[in-house]
């Protein structure tokens, strides 16, 4: 089992990351190239954990031993310390590319290096190491520590070692795994897109707002959330470049185009829960 995690972007996914990893007993190396942000993310860190206390979910010294076990960095040779690394930077390959090119340089030969991109090719990105067998997708779900659901993604080169190594991370942490290949969205991102993009055509042709979108998802279908407040959730920019990658991926299929609001909102910094402002407004 792989003891010490190495955690890449400390925003959403990768604070939320650390705190699961932390509660299941490995050692994390919390870096972001952001110190506002590594700041920040401990904060939501410290305040999630005080809610499970409060909640029951955890105990009071399993939140205390977790929060210790997590370490912030701001210098990322740090990371070759890791036995795994998860990476949770921005859905931008040149980004991806330039991390693990860099990863390459630092970490043991043996060390399992994770994405957990929501879109990207896990092949393309692992061609960049020496050990493109080690390269594999681990896609959480927002927020990491409620959701169960972990997307184990091979790339064309992944071996089945390292396919092994992160299941067993991801039962330790108490997750379900589902496998799959490496394409486009992979499995949920995938069925997603026409979700967001046919409330998106929706709301434009101003058939009806958001909140009632949203209100008619949750009651008819069933869905925690509607397809608004979830890209809220998300964060406008995260979906925005999820969506372009998986259409430019696809070839341009126009069933998974983007839609204008998206680019719009982006440009005006309407971000989602993030900035206190998306399709709703928040405290
Ligand atoms: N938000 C979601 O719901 C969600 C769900 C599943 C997967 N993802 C994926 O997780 C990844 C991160 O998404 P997020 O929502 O956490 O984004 P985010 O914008 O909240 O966080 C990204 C963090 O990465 C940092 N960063 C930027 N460049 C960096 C670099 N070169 N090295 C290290 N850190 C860097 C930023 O400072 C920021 O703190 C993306 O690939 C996204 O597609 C997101």
């Amino acid at each position: 089992m792989k003891k010490t995690v190495g955690i890449i972007g400390a925003g959403t996914m990768g604070g939320g990351i650390a705190q699961v990893a932390a509660l299941a007993g490995f050692d994390v190396l919390l870096y972001d190239t952001s110190g506002e942000a590594l700041k920040a993310s401990m904060e939501r860190i410290r305040g999630d954990l005080r809610t499970s206390v409060q909640k029951g979910t955890a105990t009071s010294p399993e939140a205390t031993a977790a929060l210790t076990r997590i370490r912030p960095r701001r210098t990322f040779e740090e990371m070759g310390a890791a036995d795994a690394v998860i990476e949770a930077a921005p859905e931008d390959l040149e980004v991806k590319k330039e991390i693990f090119r860099a990863l390459d340089r630092i970490v043991a030969p043996r060390a399992v290096l994770a994405t957990n991109t929501s879109s990207l090719s896990i092949t393309s990105i692992g061609s960049l190491t020496r050990t493109p067998e080690s390269v594999v997708g681990m896609h959480f779900f927002n927020p990491p520590a409620r959701m169960k659901l972990v997307e184990i993604v091979r790339g064309s080169q992944t071996s089945e070692q390292t396919v092994r190594t992160v299941h067993e991370m991801a039962l330790a942490m108490g997750k379900t795994a589902v496998f799959c290949s490496d394409t486009p969205g992979f499995i949920v991102n995938r069925v997603a897109r026409p979700f967001y993009g046919e409330a998106l055509r929706v709301l434009g042709e101003g058939t009806a707002t958001a909140e009632e979108i949203d209100r008619i998802v949750r009651l008819s279908g069933g869905f925690r959330m509607g397809p608004f407040e979830l890209m809220d959730l998300i964060g406008i920019d995260v979906n925005y470049a999820v969506t372009k990658s998986v259409y430019e991926q696809f070839y341009h299929e126009p069933r998974f185009r983007p839609h204008p609001i998206q680019r719009r909102m982006v440009e005006a910094g309407t971000l989602g829960r993030k900035t206190g402002r998306g399709f709703y407004r928040y405290e």
